[in-house]
């Protein structure tokens, strides 16, 4: 009666679905605005040294603890560990999907809003930065529109992950992942050929060493981190699906390439046609709502620049919504026996339910704080900031310390055998790194985050 476990049909198509959880809003929305406000490529640098030396191997990690017990986060630590605390771990991941989830939505959703605004030619109507704000002002504020693609978003999440492992999520992403990268350097190129791109080249490129401080680096982590979904079971839960055959090292580096790869192209589409229209490129988060309008109304086939950059925005975060809402879904199919579609339909639901106060933070509860934060900032906070790096810190705890060094080599090893015959500093490397620099490391980011260093 029982249907053998979900796997993937094969080894890009888990690469291209972990790679489309990692590339979402943190890629093409976070990272070219954090990049151009802290130091240009001297901020890249450090970003990339986080990713090399902390995102890779907690990736690692994560992956090999799902491979190995072929569950979702509780259910591999169950099968791990009898360690209470650790299955508490676990769920604490399921929850943390649950709520990033939430949130995460009410700006995916914004992004089908402006491709619907950039479609019907709406959005090319402001010519000054003042006039596109007010826009992006009008449009948070109603609370029809934010609840309404909030809607719309979970609904094509769900749609996906209904279908499964296979015949949804991989699916998916081998049509969608493919399509974001072909979109996104159609438009670097494009923006590139526009007079004064090269002014946008210089400020993403050249390096301010002198912006590089404890608090940049310690933010360049947070952004590796979230950038490639670690610290709360995704990547584990994709990681379930794979068999002993795969070599988790060299996806992990395929992984983390195309994650940073995108958020670099992202970048350069963005700045190319800012400065080529004169815009502010430091104006923080509002960058690509507030900005990029007036720049599409300025530029030369503005209009489909931006149908296309939309677009390949909602893709990059339906890949993203889509592995939080599986390791929700795996939960319940592997520990409570639910049927995938009827996990995916009642989990879903209640997302959307949690996300209806987070897409109202912006209008009707403007005003209703909890801890000084709208809800939305509050759920945010609460998930990106501390069960993140929370959830990551265990995790290389575990694998560096606790599960056992000698099996976790002869696990790591499965698929990978060349790898580390030849490169045989590797695996201590990696075992510095988990049991020493990334713990240290995201305990640091997690009390500055918390307002204590
Ligand atoms: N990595 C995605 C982004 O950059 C967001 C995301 C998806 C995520 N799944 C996650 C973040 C799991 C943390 C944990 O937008």
């Amino acid at each position: 009666m029982n249907k053998p476990r979900e796997q993937w049909g094969s080894k890009i198509g888990f690469i291209l679905a972990a790679a489309g959880s990692a590339v979402g809003l943190g890629n093409i929305w976070r990272f070219p605005y954090l990049a151009g406000q802290n130091g240009g490529a001297a901020f890249i640098f450090v970003y990339i040294i986080c990713v090399i030396a902390i995102g890779i191997p907690v990736l690692i990690a994560e992956i090999l603890i799902g491979r190995t017990a072929q569950k979702n986060p509780v259910g591999s630590f169950k099968m791990l560990t009898t360690s209470k605390f650790y299955h508490g771990i676990g769920g604490m991941g399921v929850v943390a999907g649950f709520i990033i989830l939430s949130f995460y939505s009410v700006v995916a959703g914004w992004t089908i809003g402006y491709l619907y605004e950039a479609i019907t030619g709406s959005l090319l109507n402001y010519e000054v930065a003042a006039e596109a704000s007010n826009h992006f002002f009008v449009l948070t504020h109603d609370p029809v529109w934010n609840v309404a693609l909030l809607i719309v978003f979970m609904f094509l999440t769900m749609g996906i992950v209904y279908f499964g492992v296979q015949k949804g999520i991989e699916l998916g992403s081998k049509i969608m992942m493919p399509l974001l990268f072909v979109l996104l350097v159609g438009l670097m190129i494009y923006g590139l050929t526009l007079e004064g791109a090269f002014k946008g080249l210089d400020y993403l490129f050249n390096p301010d060493w002198s912006k590089i401080n404890s608090d940049v680096i310690l933010a360049a982590l947070g952004q590796a981190f979230f950038s490639m979904s670690l610290g709360m079971g995704a990547m584990l839960t994709y990681g379930s699906y794979l068999t002993k055959k795969d070599n988790i090292p060299a996806s992990s580096v395929w992984i983390a390439f195309l994650d940073t790869s995108v958020a670099i192209i992202a970048g350069i589409c963005i700045f190319s046609v800012v400065f080529a229209t004169g815009q502010s490129p430091d104006v923080g988060p509002s960058l690509i709502f507030r900005t990029l309008p007036v720049v599409f109304a300025k530029m030369p086939g503005g209009h489909y620049f931006a149908i296309f950059f939309f677009f390949a925005l909602s893709l990059a975060a339906l890949t993203s919504t889509v592995s939080l809402l599986e390791v929700v879904t795996a939960y319940f199919v592997d520990e409570k026996g639910w049927k995938r579609k009827n996990a995916v339909v009642v989990f879903g639901t209640l997302v959307t339910l949690l996300g209806i106060p987070s897409a109202l933070s912006f209008n009707a509860l403007e005003n209703f704080k909890i801890l000084g934060k709208t809800f939305f900032d509050l759920t945010e906070f609460i998930s990106s900031n501390l069960m993140l790096p929370i959830g990551g810190f265990f995790i290389a705890i575990f694998v560096g310390w606790l599960w056992g060094f000698d099996k976790v080599k002869e696990l790591v090893k499965e698929g990978s055998e060349k790898l580390f015959d030849r490169l045989p500093w590797l695996m201590d490397f990696w075992k510095i790194i988990l049991r020493f620099v990334a713990p240290v490391l995201i305990i640091i980011v997690l009390l500055s985050s918390i307002g204590i260093l």
